[in-house]
């Protein structure tokens, strides 16, 4: 872990677009061996979004984004990088930040796409904090965006019901003052376990899902993460309990539960939103840290951590003076 040394960056404006399609655990069992008693006493979801027929990643991003830019009140003018995090873009090229920019008129800004699963967003705000704190760029638009819809395997019970579609984007800006700024960044991969959260065909004709090995995904996250929130905490000099609220990525509800209590933290210390939304993979972060800053949970002066896990398999947090 490193605490960020040079300029500092702050959040700047918040946004999220949640797509209006509904589809509730009880619309599962039309068709797949489930039920909502099951979903929701292993997930904790009740329901999720899927974006409509004609809504790509693109779109989701797009429409997140207005919302964070007019809340930080910047032009897209003034914006110098535009950074998505993302595991479902529209393609494999061109990027899906790429698309934002053209479509943001953001003509003095660059832009590329972060894979790094449900961790992307985490990382995506890793890259503009970094290239603010060197001063490379002063504002940077951060973007986590899913389309899942159409890489879900829907006989998959074990799977599909967890995932939801949603973006949610933030403006980072360079923090001329002491308040508002991002002090301690943490990214870990651990990758002999690349095959427990993937998304491949087995050969050219097949076509491409995402497929999990949920057992291993939960005892691995439930094992690796309070640790890895320990000592990234012992490394900022504070502890679990000293974090005033936590912004997470939104996975399942035991196991947010299960990693708070192994640190030894409050769940009323963070706000669970997957209820709504099912996991919004690179997107839950963003979504939830915009909830959080427009319900006030997130005040001036307090200490805040974000935490992501996912695809890689991957790990992440950052410390945010608010
Ligand atoms: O962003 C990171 C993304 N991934 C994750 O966070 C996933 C982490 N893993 C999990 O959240 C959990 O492992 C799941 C929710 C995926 C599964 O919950 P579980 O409590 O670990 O269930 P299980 O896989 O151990 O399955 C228990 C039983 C099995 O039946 P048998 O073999 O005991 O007869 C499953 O076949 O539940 C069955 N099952 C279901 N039953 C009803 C699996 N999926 C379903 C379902 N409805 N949707």
């Amino acid at each position: 872990m490193k605490l960020i040394d040079g300029r500092f960056a702050m959040i700047a404006g918040t946004g999220k677009y949640i797509p209006e399609r509904v589809m509730k655990n009880s619309d599962f069992e039309k068709f797949l061996d489930t039920n909502d008693k099951w979903i929701v006493e292993r997930t904790g979801i009740k329901e999720r979004h899927l974006a409509g027929e004609d809504e790509k990643c693109s779109d989701l991003a797009f429409n997140a984004a207005v919302f964070a830019l007019k809340d930080s009140g910047l032009a897209p003018e003034e914006l110098d990088m535009v950074i998505v995090g993302t595991c479902s873009p529209d393609s494999a090229f061109p990027s899906v930040a790429s698309k934002v920019q053209g479509r943001l008129g953001a003509v003095n800004a660059g832009a590329f796409d972060v894979h790094a699963g449900c961790t992307g967003s985490l990382a995506a705000m890793s890259a503009g904090i970094a290239g603010i704190a060197c001063g490379m760029w002063d504002n940077v638009l951060v973007i986590g965006a899913e389309v899942f819809r159409d890489i879900l395997d829907w006989t998959d019970r074990g799977t599909c019901i967890l995932f939801g579609d949603g973006a949610g984007a933030c403006v980072l800006s360079v923090s001329s003052e002491k308040k508002g700024r991002f002090t301690a960044s943490k990214l870990m991969s651990d990758g002999t376990k690349h095959n427990y959260i993937t998304l491949e065909g087995e050969n050219r004709d097949d076509p491409h899902k995402v497929r999990m090995k949920g057992n291993d995904v939960f005892r691995f996250v439930n094992t690796a993460l309070p640790v890895f929130i320990k000592d990234f905490c012992q490394d900022a000099g504070l502890t679990p309990n000293q974090v005033d609220f936590w912004v997470l990525h939104q996975a399942n509800t035991r196991i947010i539960e299960g990693v708070f209590k192994r640190i030894g933290v409050s769940t009323e210390k963070t706000l669970i939103n997957l209820e709504n939304y099912g996991n919004t993979s690179a997107a839950s972060m963003m979504i939830t840290l915009d909830e959080a800053m427009k319900s006030g949970r997130i005040r001036s002066g307090e200490k805040v951590a974000f935490v992501a896990f996912g695809a890689g398999m991957t790990l992440g947090a950052l410390l945010y003076e608010a």
